[in-house]
Parts: structure tokens; C-alpha cells; sequence
């Protein structure tokens, strides 16, 4: 019998970087964008790992410690201590683009986890804060310094209020006072999560007094935008996103895409919209009204949107 278990992607919807440094963010899920994986008794001995989209085989004993896939199957034996594992055949395939903000390497990771999980049998793995924890650990192999919103979020699969905090972060569900209608516009420029936030990284070692503003300016506007969310209060919300976004562009990391179509859907009536991600490609979102949309959306392809998708946050 096979085992199927998928995965949303995410926006970020306030404080990414900022995030990072200990302030206030907030995340929603994506859940028409999914990883999917399958685990299947093999047929062949060993563990096969297939990326049908990546186009190829390889068997886990084969696999360096760059590989991905083979880097989350290590990391599920190692968290439920089993001393070796059953032939398998493992296959993930994901709808998410890689390297645009969408948190496609979170998604990968989570979905692959939970069908381990339900296949071997491992009920602990299958709940949602030992999920997110190991995804976190899988995300720093790739990612250097994640802030764990990214796992969080794709884990819990409902719009979080995050803050990175010892001993345990600070995860928290709220309501949505009106449903939250995005865009998500692609600039089709693949960006390094971890290279833009070790960016950010070397700039506020060498600024501190420049950067740290900035992030309390972030959290600031995260904390105001989860109130304006609870209340409903759309049109605040939107102008919170615009600002968010400025202060994005001070920590340099949009890019000349992301503005231009930041400004072109606030020329074509959003009430708000920002990079969303890491930044310097990806994705940008806009806040839009149901009246707004359609010239909204037409904007963006016009700006040069690679593909500009609709996701309801409710
Ligand atoms: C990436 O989705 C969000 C960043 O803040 C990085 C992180 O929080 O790990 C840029």
C-alpha cells in the first residue's frame, strides 16, 4: 500500500527579515500550492528517491548530504531512531515554484515527512509541533539561519502570528475578521533565501543602528496588521503592507521587478501590496477588493508578471 501526504506553500504576509531577528511576523498558508509525496513498499532493495520533475533516480545509500530529499528520509530515521528502513520507493513532485518566497523547500520537506510518518508508522512524527520542529531542522541544513516561520506556517496550515523566541517560539492562530483576497505575482527571478538574508546579515552587523530601526519598524507594523486582520479592517491592512514594504526596499532587498509591479498595483487600486519572501525576485503580493481585482491582476501581467495567482486567506 502507498502512503500520499502533501504540503501547502506560504506567503509571508508581514516582518519577513525582520522575523529573523526576533520581531513579530505573520504567515498564511497557500493551500491551492502543494508538495506531494508518495512512499511505496520498494521493489528493488534500498530506498529510491524520484523527483519525476527534477527528472532523476537515485537510491538514498547513493545520495550526498547536498541531496534534499535524501536529507529529509535521514532526518526522519535519525528523529524516530531506526536502525535501518524497509525497501522503499519515494516519490515528490510539487506545484510550488522553488526559490520564489513560497516556501517550496518547507512544503517538500513537510509533506515528505508526513507520508514517512503515516507509512512506518510513527504517530509522533504526524503530530503538528514534531512536524514543524523537524522541518526546521532539515530548513537549517539548507538555509543557514531560518527564523522557523516558513515550517511553522506550512506545518500548521492556518495563518500564524510568529515570533522567534527561546525556549520556544511564540506560534499563535488568531481570527480573521474578513476574508484576505491576495494576488501573488511572479517576477520569475529565482532568489536565494539564504543567500539574500546572510545578506541582510552582514548589512546590520556592519549598520546595527541602521537596521535595528528598521526591524522594530517591521514588527511594529506585524503587531498593527494582525489587530487590523482580527477587526476586518482592510483598507488599514492594505496601507500597512505598502509601508511594510518600504521598509523592505531600506533593508535593500527588493529589486526593480518587485516595485514595479508593487506600484502597479497601487495604481490599479490594491489596497496594499509588498514583496513577500525573502526578496530580490520571487513573489509580490497585493491586497485586493473583489471590484479591484480583475484590473489589479491585468496590471500585473501588464508589469510583466510570469503568472499572478488569487489566494483567499480566511
Ligand atoms: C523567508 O520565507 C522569510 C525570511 O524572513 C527568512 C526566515 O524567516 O527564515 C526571509
Amino acid at each position: 500500500m502507498e502512503t500520499t501526504a502533501t504540503a501547502p506553500g506560504k506567503i509571508i504576509l508581514f516582518g519577513e527579515h525582520a522575523v529573523v531577528y526576533g520581531r513579530p511576523a505573520i504567515a498564511a498558508p497557500v493551500s491551492g500550492l502543494r508538495a506531494t509525496a508518495v512512499v511505496a513498499p520498494g521493489d528493488t532493495p534500498g530506498v529510491l528517491l524520484r523527483t519525476p520533475d527534477l527528472g532523476h533516480d537515485r537510491l538514498l545509500a547513493a545520495a550526498d548530504d547536498e541531496d534534499p530529499i535524501a536529507a529529509v528520509v535521514r532526518a526522519v530515521q535519525r528523529a524516530a531512531a531506526l536502525p535501518a528502513l524497509p525497501d522503499l520507493c519515494v516519490t515528490v513532485r510539487s506545484a510550488i515554484p522553488i526559490a520564489s518566497g513560497l516556501g517550496s523547500g518547507a512544503a517538500i520537506t513537510a509533506a515528505l515527512i508526513r507520508a514517512l510518518a503515516a507509512h512506518l508508522g510513527l504517530p509522533a512524527l504526524q503530530e503538528t509541533a514534531a512536524l514543524s520542529d523537524l522541518t526546521y531542522e532539515v530548513e537549517k541544513l539548507h538555509h543557514g539561519t531560518p527564523s522557523g516561520i516558513d515550517n511553522t506556517v506550512v506545518a500548521y496550515e492556518q495563518p500564524v502570528y510568529f515570533m522567534r523566541r527561546q525556549p520556544r517560539n511564540l506560534i499563535e492562530t488568531f481570527a480573521i475578521g474578513r476574508p484576505l483576497t491576495l494576488l501573488i505575482a511572479d517576477t520569475g527571478v529565482r532568489s536565494s533565501t539564504k543567500a539574500v538574508v546572510g545578506d541582510v546579515r552582514r548589512q546590520w552587523a556592519a549598520e546595527p543602528d541602521t537596521f535595528e530601526p528598521i526591524f522594530d519598524g517591521c514588527g511594529g507594523i506585524a503587531a498593527a496588521a494582525r489587530t487590523a486582520i482580527e477587526q476586518g479592517e482592510l483598507p488599514p491592512l492594505g496601507r500597512l503592507m505598502n509601508e511594510n514594504h518600504r521598509l523592505l526596499q531600506r533593508m535593500t532587498v527588493s529589486s526593480a521587478e518587485l516595485d514595479e509591479f508593487v506600484a502597479a498595483a497601487q495604481a490599479a487600486g490594491a489596497l496594499g501590496a509588498k514583496l513577500s519572501g525573502a526578496g530580490r525576485g520571487g513573489n509580490m503580493i497585493a491586497l485586493v477588493t473583489a471590484e479591484r481585482e480583475t484590473a489589479v491582476r491585468a496590471a500585473l501581467q501588464e508589469a510583466g508578471a510570469v503568472r499572478v495567482m488569487k489566494t483567499v486567506v480566511e
